[in-house]
């Protein structure tokens, strides 16, 4: 068994919001109980502007033109660019016909993915279903690292398509966040150290081959195998690029990848994932050295005596920072696998930053390069911009592997455009950080800026953010979609700003019950970006909050200016995507309306801009994740994560048993489609 999770779990305070205690625990390493990291103290918006410049001159901006321009230009301009709700048609390929007529799927709290009248759904793999070759059959009572390391590992999160030959086959590539021990291994079955091996092997990511079911939406394990498939964990060797690489306290060799939460797809086809909340992984048995103290606290890192959820240095020295202090600066990174090459070594890379990495999404900026937007997902952490030096080939795949090397890093800053127009909007600025040859922060260098994003960013004056997660660009009308989940914390510890407006919000605890008010932002945001010129390369930019979630019966909900009597609610959005129209797909991850967690779907052009309708639900106690629409539009894929992680489960006793395989819960990916064929979303 793994009594040893208990009592942890019972010494955990009562600030969790809508999590359980067991997603806190063992997820992100009880962040809502640590004293907040960000305590740079950066300003309340209102000094945002009047000091913007005067700083600026501080730090060493090769563009200080550009960005100091971006800010004062751009103001001028906002009311006709931003404030408007964009009117049918005026997006260049805005499809009139991408209309989302799906019935909506209500609030519930069954142990099932509820889908819309008229689709199907299926799994198509889940946790411990064979993926390298030699794999054995899962048995949860028979369990071996070995086995864990060839089969299909837990709580999968991120997950993408990439094509193979025909549109017959694919390759699903998804990466495996966590594990709940509680969950995953009977009462007494096995001793800590075969726990924590098979830990060790559930986490990391999964190549794997996927068929067509017919010619229909439905597409499932290729049970032939194939030489793409693949495991990675957290022994798996990296090498570790960009500027940091060459620095003593990370080195060009790094072993394993967890915590992966989001991602993203690069224009060559390698995915991108990123390490979040890293920080939770390492036990500290003495002290740790006092030059690292400053960075382990910002980035929630123990520094004193300190044992985690899973004790891992029980049988691997590296995860005790007594013995080995710098390998936390081998983790917090974006990693890079390429799904069409099994044997090349995954890359860690370092240009990107070392932050609590949500994911990592690209697009291609107006001149050839390419962008990389990424989210730091804790209360009050930045929301980030890469923007490389190089720029994209599409003729030689090869060419772009070093393109994520080299370039700039930079960092978001928000005013609001101080109106009480009901619509909370602005400009803003990205300030640059380092690129791979200059810091433009004072006092650190390139590898200090990538090593200590967080610190570093402090000093330039961002905007403190209510927990970015997803930022993803949308393929059709080139603006950023950023989910903006929660924060219990703003209106308290982080003043209110015109980003992040709410000090109060309303939540429900049960399906019927009332709408209560609490402190804070606790149903999130989605934040709308649109860069200047719609050219990801350029340092200014305007932003609205498109969606400020919530019951829709709450005041301070906003759906984009659409009817409020006919949206879903939607609480704690958390990832994105969109379909081949540019409808936005969001996922949900910690509901406090008393409803399990959904996938949504909302236009953001045209008549319907803001119509919030719910497309699925997931099981009892679980999260959200993917979401994905396959390129065809035919398929919605789901990653069911944490099915039944309530604070009571366990493997004798689950709250959740999907998909119903088995007497226990098993984190699976599904797919969900139209029995006619028809496009997702109708
Ligand atoms: Fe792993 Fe930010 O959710
Ligand atoms: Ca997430
Ligand atoms: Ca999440």
């Amino acid at each position: 068994m793994s009594p040893k999770f208990l009592p942890l779990i019972s010494q955990i305070g009562t600030r969790h919001g809508s999590r359980s205690y067991r997603t806190c625990e063992l997820k992100c390493a009880n962040q809502c109980d640590h004293p907040e990291p960000n305590t740079s103290g950066n300003e309340h918006i209102q000094t945002v502007m009047r000091s913007a410049f005067s700083r600026r001159n501080v730090l060493k901006v090769g563009a200080a033109g550009v960005a100091a321009a971006g800010v004062a230009s751009l103001a001028a301009n906002l009311p006709a660019a931003a404030d408007q709700p964009v009117a049918s048609g005026s997006f260049p390929g805005f499809d009139k016909h991408g209309a989302l007529t799906h019935s909506v799927v209500p609030p519930n709290r069954k142990d099932d993915i509820v889908i819309p009248v008229g689709y199907q759904q299926a799994v198509v793999i889940g946790w411990g279903d064979p993926v390298e070759a030699g794999a054995p059959k899962f048995d949860a009572y028979k369990q071996t690292p070995e086995a864990q390391a060839k089969q299909f590992g837990y709580n999968n999160d991120y997950t993408m398509i990439v094509p193979l030959r025909d549109d017959r086959l694919a390759l699903l590539v998804c990466n495996h966040e966590y594990t709940d021990e509680n969950l995953m291994f009977p009462v007494g079955k096995y001793d800590a150290a075969t726990i924590a091996r098979i830990g060790q092997a559930a986490h990391g990511l999964t190549v794997v081959q996927i068929e067509r079911v017919g010619r229909s939406g439905q597409w499932r394990r290729d049970k032939d195998g194939s030489r793409y498939n693949r495991r990675i964990t957290v022994n798996t060797k990296f090498d570790v690029v960009g500027p940091a690489a060459s620095d003593p306290r990370v080195g060009k060799v790094a072993y394993g990848t967890f915590g992966n939460c989001a991602g993203g797809v690069t224009p060559w086809g390698t995915i991108l994932s990123g390490e979040e909340n890293f920080n939770g992984y390492y036990d500290v048995t003495g002290t740790v050295p006092a030059e690292y103290v400053d960075s382990y606290k910002r980035y929630g890192v123990p520094t004193t005596a300190t044992k985690s959820a899973r004790q891992w240095s029980i049988v691997d020295a590296r995860f005790d920072l007594t013995k080995t202090p710098t390998e936390v600066f081998r983790s917090g990174w974006v990693i890079e696998v390429d799904p069409y090459d099994p044997k090349a070594a995954p890359k860690k890379r370092t240009m990107l930053g070392r932050l609590k990495h949500e994911g990592a999404t690209t697009t291609i900026t107006a001149d050839g390069r390419i962008a990389v937007y990424l989210g730091d997902d804790e209360k009050g952490e930045y929301i980030y911009k890469f923007v490389s030096a190089g720029t994209y080939d599409a003729d030689n795949r090869k060419n772009n592997f070093g393109l994520l090397d080299e370039g700039t890093l930079y960092v978001a800053k928000f005013a609001g455009d101080g109106t009480a127009d009901g619509v909370y909007d602005g400009v803003g600025q990205w300030i640059p950080l380092t690129s791979h040859n200059e810091s433009f922060v004072a006092g650190f260098s390139v590898a200090d800026v990538l090593i200590n994003t967080r610190l570093a960013a402090d000093k330039v004056g961002p905007t403190r953010m209510d927990r970015p997660e997803d930022v993803e660009r949308n393929p059709v009308n080139g603006r950023i979609y950023a989910a903006l989940t929660n924060n219990d914390k703003r209106g308290g510890t982080f003043a209110v700003d015109e980003a992040n407006p709410l000090a109060t919000s309303h939540v429900r605890a049960t399906l019927d019950g009332p709408l209560i008010e609490k402190a804070g932002n606790r149903n999130g945001y989605i934040l709308e970006i649109s860069e200047e010129g719609d050219d990801a390369a350029k340092t200014g930019f305007f932003w609205t909050l498109f969606l400020v979630c919530g019951d829709p019966a709450a005041q301070e909900t906003y759906f984009g200016g659409f009817d409020k009597t006919k949206v879903s609610p939607i609480s704690c959005p958390d990832n994105v995507t969109f379909d081949g129209s540019g409808n936005l797909w969001i996922s949900t991850d910690g509901n406090v309306l008393g409803s399990n967690d959904g996938i949504f779907t909302v236009p953001v052009a045209g008549p319907n801009r803001g119509q919030v309708k719910q497309f699925l639900s997931v099981p009892f106690g679980s999260e959200a994740c993917g979401p994905l629409v396959s390129e065809d539009d035919k398929t919605a894929f789901v990653a069911v994560q944490h099915p039944g992680e309530t604070d009571d489960a366990t493997f004798e006793k689950p709250t959740s048993t999907w998909p119903h395989t088995d007497a226990f819960p098993r984190p699976a990916i599904a797919c969900v489609w139209r029995k006619d064929g028809a496009r997702v979303g109708s």
